[in-house]
């Protein structure tokens, strides 16, 4: 399946009040989940930038709705970077080693870089397949936000609607720029960046989460293995995915084989359009 026909990607350029919320252990009274999240907030203005270099750096060889949903993206990740810097700013910095993890995070985003727009791209499919797989647990799922301040809610529930709105714009990107490609180069270049991307990925929440909870004052062997719990036991923020991760391996997948749009609708109420321009970033 490809994208839904009436599907549109919007901005909308919501603005929260990020100063709510960066209290000790704000997911809930939970400090394993708020450093995971923190850990996610931290990667996402830097992750989203190679996002949005990756998909502009193609922009003069789209046409039509691509092109426009290409330019509708990059302003929603604008959007969403801004606002995430917004929370990460409320982190205590003499208390978290936030310059650390985004100066380690951005020594592997350029490294990354010096690979070409090809593998630019490549690492942002395989991304934006991550933030789907969670936006989907993320709205589906209200017991994550169980004791979280609502403005942070919103916050996180925004973010996710507009991944899943774009979930397949970067990949439609790929699938445009390597049409002339075989098949099986178009796959094994898709293989190679998810694994890339999940060793990376994985790797970088994990030990940035645990970096944040050694902060708190637990001991590093054991932080490591309360993130990892979290991610891949209980509740599972990683592993409760497996099979939409899995269902990109498969020979011609495309982001919206995994068809929530009827659930898209009914989050898209929550956030409503801009009336004007339709975008406004
Ligand atoms: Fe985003
Ligand atoms: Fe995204």
């Amino acid at each position: 399946m490809h994208r839904p026909a009436s599907h549109r990607v919007i901005p909308r350029n919501v603005q929260f009040d990020t100063t709510i919320g960066h209290g000790n252990s704000w997911m809930g009274g939970d400090p394993v989940a708020t450093a995971v999240f923190n850990a996610l907030s931290l990667t996402f203005p830097d992750g989203e930038r190679l996002f949005m270099d990756a998909v502009r750096h193609y922009r003069p060889q789209l046409s039509g709705q691509l092109a426009e949903d290409a330019r509708a993206f990059i302003a929603q990740e604008a959007i969403h970077t801004r606002e995430h810097v917004g929370l990460n700013a409320g982190l205590d910095r003499d208390r978290y080693p936030v310059d650390a993890i985004q100066q380690e995070l951005q020594g592997r985003l350029q490294r990354l870089e010096t690979y070409g727009p090809v593998a630019m791209l490549g690492v942002t499919i395989a991304l934006e397949h991550f933030t789907a797989m969670m936006a989907d647990l993320f709205l589906d799922d209200p017991r994550f936000w169980d004791g979280v301040p609502p403005e942070i809610v919103r916050l996180w529930q925004w973010h996710a609607m507009e991944e899943t709105e774009h979930k397949a714009v970067a990949f439609d990107v790929f699938r445009e720029i390597s049409k002339g490609w075989s098949p099986l180069q178009r796959y094994r270049v898709r293989v190679q960046v998810m694994v890339v991307s999940t060793l990376l990925f994985s790797f970088n929440i994990t030990r940035f989460a645990a970096k944040l909870l050694i902060a708190d004052g637990v001991a590093p062997v054991r932080a490591h293995l309360r993130v990892l719990d979290y991610l891949f036991g209980r509740p599972g923020l990683f592993r409760r995915s497996w099979r939409a991760y899995w269902d990109w391996y498969r020979p011609g997948f495309h982001p919206w084989d995994h068809d929530n749009s009827d659930k898209l609708d009914s989050w898209r109420e929550l956030f409503p359009a801009p009336q004007a321009s339709g975008a406004a970033a």
